[in-house]
This record gives structure tokens, sequence and C-alpha cells, in this order.
């Protein structure tokens, strides 16, 4: 079944946009990564979890700003006080006391951490937290897991050109997350260079399965950079809250020096965190941080607002409810049309693969049918489930995806399985 949506407006935008803009619209939002004809290129607005493109097309939206809305798009017990402090004023020449108040209260709730710095984007906080591993250890080398996403600096890009990876990356090694070997081997051929381990709480590579981490990993991770003077880097920027109030090392029993978190941490507005243990706090504070958007009041009293919220609204207990009724709906419906789809990571950040197809061609179109039929979720990319998601907007989900399923069995997919079978 092709879309029968209409995106004329999204189109007529697009080629607009490819006249003025590199690439039109670029990076991970390009609708190169999407399924063309099947979704949106240009939103216009949304509430709760629901969102309209300018075509006046909706959805039950499961990529969540790419993670940032975890209490619901426009949500007002956020919106109200962030938009009341920008009448007041947001970006000012000192900053905000919001400032102070958002430290001690992330440096409470978050597992062993004694400080706190705020940047707008992710990328900051991870490239600021292994600079200062590197000036604390004197050493140059980062080790980060093969297929993680750190951003989009040179340091840590996937997507960047070889130019940058031999220059920006030669000091940056990659082991297979979860292998220990791997990862022994690195320290003992880099003796006394490796500066720190850089690692997501579970690990979420964009095309594949997600993996969540074995005890015994983080456990050697620990021991490892102990025992050979690194630091461990926690990148909880994805997960954020949404695992744990204490951060995803907490509830997978890690011990990082550092956790980096952005995203949903404001539910949208632009900012991220660096934290960190009180050893680093002497090197942290002989960095010049800065950034002229760095220290905006508005984000700040965003996040003390989600924060609330969260806690309000039942956070990360409730996201687990409502992403377990979705992956057993899912898993089981895909099971009744005779597929092996499969929800790996946690219920709160699901992604759905199919076994019989690591290529996520069904992926594409099963995540085409479900947008032609209200549902927006991400072929490629995990999915984030929000407060503002319901039983219902569930309901809704599975029996779209019920249709789905069935579409995919039918015709074009048969014809899709011979090929496999036949090899
Ligand atoms: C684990 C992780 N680290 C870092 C980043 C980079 O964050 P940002 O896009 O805000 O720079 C992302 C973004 O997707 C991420 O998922």
């Amino acid at each position: 079944m092709s879309s029968g949506k209409k995106f004329a407006r999204s189109r007529e935008y697009f080629e607009r946009a490819a006249k003025v803009i590199p690439g039109g619209i670029y990076g991970s939002k390009s609708p190169g990564f999407l399924v063309p004809g099947h979704f949106p290129y240009y939103l216009e607005g949304a509430k709760g979890s629901c969102i309209v493109d300018v075509d006046g097309n909706q959805y039950i939206d499961y990529l969540c700003g790419y993670g940032s809305q975890i209490v619901g798009y426009g949500n007002p017990a956020v919106d109200g006080p962030a938009l009341d402090q920008a009448r007041r004023g947001d970006l000012l020449n000192q900053p905000h006391p919001v400032m102070v108040e958002l430290a001690e209260r992330l440096v409470d709730l978050v597992d062993g951490m004694d400080w706190a710095v705020f940047v707008k984007n992710g990328t900051d906080a991870t490239t600021l937290a292994t600079s200062i591993a590197r000036a604390d250890t004197g050493k140059q080398i980062v080790v980060a897991a093969e297929g993680a996403y750190h951003g989009a600096a040179n340091w840590c890009s996937t997507n960047v050109f070889p130019v940058f990876t031999s220059a920006e990356q030669r000091d940056v090694r990659f082991f297979s997350y979860n292998n220990i070997a791997q990862l022994e081997k690195l320290f003992k051929d880099n003796k006394n260079n490796i500066a720190c381990v850089i690692l997501t709480p579970y690990h979420h590579p964009t095309y594949k399965p997600q993996q969540l981490p074995t005890p015994e990993f983080l456990k050697a991770v620990e021991v490892l950079c102990q025992r050979e003077g690194a630091y461990f880097i926690m990148d909880d920027i994805r997960a954020n809250f949404r695992l744990s109030m204490a951060g995803s090392h907490s509830y997978f029993g890690a011990h990082p020096d550092m956790v980096t978190m952005g995203k949903a941490l404001a539910n949208g507005y632009p900012i991220s965190v660096l934290l960190g243990a009180e050893a680093l706090k002497k090197t942290a504070s002989s960095f010049f941080i800065t950034g002229t958007y760095w220290m905006s009041a508005v984000p700040m009293i965003a996040a003390m607002a989600t924060l609330n919220e969260m806690e309000r609204l039942g956070g990360p207990h409730r996201l687990a409810q409502l992403g377990t009724l979705l992956k057993n709906g899912l898993e089981s419906l895909g099971e009744k049309a005779g597929f092996k789809a499969r929800i790996s990571g946690p219920p709160a950040i699901p992604f759905l693969t199919f076994d019989e197809d690591p290529n996520l061609f069904l992926n594409q179109r099963f995540c085409a049918a479900m947008a032609d039929r209200g549902v927006f979720m991400h072929p490629h990319h995990n999915w984030f489930i929000s407060l503002a998601h319901s039983e219902e907007d569930i309901e809704r989900t599975l029996s779209a995806a019920r249709e789905a399923f069935e579409e995919l069995r039918g015709g074009f997919s048969a014809l899709f399985m011979n090929k496999i079978h036949e090899q």
C-alpha cells in the first residue's frame, strides 16, 4: 500500500530548502533516514504524545523529538514557568540563580556525582568529559564502543570525511560492546596511554538491535579503569532519566566518574549537563568552559519543572509500564502474523527489529505502514516512550500494528520472504 497521506507542503518546503540549505534538511533529520513517501519532512506542532505535520497529518509519536520529550509536548507544567522566565529575560549577562538550584538538585539526584557543568548539546558534554579526562590524566587515548553515538564532533562521529577520522580520531580506540577480552587487550596494547572509557549505559547503535550490558562487563570496565588510571564516562544523554531518576548507571549498577545527560533533561528546551565526581572537580575548575548560550535561564527553569513533572507523573516506573505494554503487544502481533519481530532495549526506549531481516527492510516497510496509519515510529533509530503516552495511545498503536503486520505478510513481503528462503 502506498501512503494515503498527502505531503504536498512538506515537499514544497523541501524543494525550497534544497536551494538555500545544504542538503535541504541535514544530519539525522534528513528525509533519507525515513521511508520516502510515507513520512513528513516538516512538522508544525505537537501536543502531548501527538505531532502534526505541515499538511495537517497527525501521528502518535514514538520518536519524542529524538528522546527530548519525556513529559509530553507542550506540557503546561514545564512551558508555564519557562515562558514566564522568557518574558522576564532568558540570556542574561550573569547566570540566573536557578543554575545553582539545578546543579544542587542534579548532584543530589544522580548517584555518585558531585558537580555539574551546563552546556547546550550532548556533543558539548561528551567532548568536555573526554577533554577533562585527558587533562586530568595527561593521557591521550579515548576508548569507545563500536557503533556507539557520542555526538557529531569530529573526534567521535562516524559520519565524517576520512580526513577527520585519520586526524581527530587517531587517539580513539574501539571495541565491541560487552566484549571484556577486547577491552582488556586495548588496555594492554595502549599501556599508560588510555585517558578514559566512554560508554552509553546500554548499547543503542543505529540500524541494529539494542544490547543491554552484562553485569560482568560493567564491573570489568570499572576494574580496568581503576587499575590503569583511566576514567569511566557514562554517556547517558539518550536514556537520561528514562530508566532511573538516579541515572541509568544506577539502574545497571555501574559507578562512572563522569555522567553526561541531555535530550530529555528539560523536555526539549536546549540544555545538557556534564556531571562529575569530586576527584575531577579541580581539573574541571581549571577549564575555560563557556558558550554564549550555555547559561540561559529558560532551559534551566524548564529542567527543574521537568524533574518535578517526572516525579508527579510516575517517572521511570510508569514509562517502563507503558513500554512493556507496547513491547508485549508488538511482539505477540508479530508472532501471530508469522514474523520474528523483537523489541530490544529497555521497554521505555524500545526498538523493533525482525530476526529474519537484519537489513531492516522489513522495519522500513513496517514503519511506513504504521506512518500510513498515523503512528510515527523510526525504522532505523530506537523509539521513546513519554509520560504523555496513554494506554489508549498504545491500544491505537497496536490496532494499527495488527494491520501493518498483515500488510507486511501479504503481497510484497511474501515475495521478499521467498527471496530470503531461497538463499
Ligand atoms: C548517547 C548520545 N550521546 C551524545 C549525543 C549527542 O547529543 P546532541 O545531539 O545533543 O549533541 C546523542 C544524541 O543522539 C546521544 O544519543
